[in-house]
């Protein structure tokens, strides 16, 4: 059977099935860390978290990470190519608040981090959060 000679209804089915795997692309092109869940001041007043999170973030290797660091360090590259463009505002909120203090508490790592993920230093700023 041709597309021209389905009936209305068949191609209403299509289309619908056509949107339903397209809204699920798009329900999983978001990110899922394991800090989504977590208060980002309460990762920041943590300063051996902190450390963990940051020294894993700049070494050249994935030995100092747990698997939730691996993870966000894979993901850190994306994310601040496309402005968390699939970042969830809380995402946006958590990274942009989480890396402001690391800039002002521990200027060292985070030049390291600048150096590594952000060369030109523009790329964080380009994150906007609404909220
Ligand atoms: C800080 O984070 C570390 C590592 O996750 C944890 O073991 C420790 O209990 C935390 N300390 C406080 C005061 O929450």
């Amino acid at each position: 059977m041709t597309r021209s000679n389905m009936s209305p209804l068949a191609r209403t089915v299509v289309f619908l099935s056509f949107l339903a795997v397209l809204a699920t692309a798009s329900a999983q092109e978001g990110y899922q860390t394991a800090y989504d869940n977590v208060d980002v001041d309460v990762i920041i007043q943590n300063d051996t978290l902190v450390q963990t999170i940051m020294k894993c973030l700049v070494s050249a290797t994935d030995d100092l990470c747990g698997p939730e660091n691996k993870h966000v360090k894979e993901l850190l590259p994306e994310m601040l190519a496309t402005a968390c463009r699939k970042c969830t505002e809380k995402q946006k909120h958590s990274m942009t608040k989480f890396f402001g203090q690391i800039s002002r508490k521990h200027p060292d790592i985070y030049k390291q981090f600048l150096e590594k993920y952000d060369p030109t230093g523009e790329l964080l700023g380009k994150i906007k959060t609404t909220a």
